[in-house]
């Protein structure tokens, strides 16, 4: 856990490998006089990051660091991280699997947003999986990061009402804005 001190927002980073809506969602509530964070970094893992755009758009920093050897972008993140002053992180649609070394870094300020009811469907294909499973909800979890993955501390989720003309477009639709709300919710939860 970790707590707010003084009036000062924590300065926070967020990693992104897609579209950015839910950073997109966080920026705007950061901006809000009572957030808790500040949002002064985006890392993505890639520069085809739709959701780079709105480093631009919000003039936050931004930088890509490949992932082709994992251990070499996340010493190279953590120093750029101590240079400036991050000191949470949310992990916002970011596909790759961070290294139990790096957790460790950071230990209990990473959280991560994930498309289903956890524990359920970890992984991939959530949405997918729901449907073939004929599950009547899904939803969507935000939680602390933990080496193993999508299984860290639920912080807060969810519930998303599966109907029969549901498909997984339509499911990750309705399910990405529910998730727009969460995240919020859940940075809220972790600093008050
Ligand atoms: C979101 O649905 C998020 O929950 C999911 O990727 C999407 C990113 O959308 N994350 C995962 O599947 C992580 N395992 P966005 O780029 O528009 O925020």
């Amino acid at each position: 856990m970790v707590k707010l001190t003084g009036h000062k927002k924590i300065k926070t980073a967020v990693f992104i490998s897609g579209a950015g809506s839910n950073l997109k969602s966080l920026i705007k509530f950061s901006k809000i006089k009572s957030a808790p964070i500040s949002i002064n970094l985006i890392i993505s893992n890639t520069n085809k990051a739709k959701g780079l755009k709105y480093a631009n758009f919000f003039n936050i920093k931004k930088k890509i660091f490949t992932f082709k050897n994992i251990k070499h972008s996340e010493k190279n993140i953590l120093k750029l991280l101590k240079r400036e002053k991050i000191k949470f992180i949310c992990l916002a649609g970011f596909m790759k699997i961070l290294t139990s070394n790096f957790i460790k870094k950071f230990d209990g300020k990473i959280t991560n947003i994930h498309p289903s009811l956890l524990p359920k469907y970890k992984g991939l294909n959530t949405h997918e999986r729901a449907i073939k499973n004929k599950e009547k909800f899904t939803g969507c979890t935000v939680h602390y990061v933990t080496a193993k993955l999508d299984s860290g501390k639920i912080i807060i989720q969810t519930k998303v009402n599966i109907t029969v003309k549901d498909n997984s477009k339509s499911l990750a639709k309705k399910v990405l804005k529910q998730e727009h709300k969460l995240y919020p919710a859940a940075i809220l939860k972790v600093f008050n």
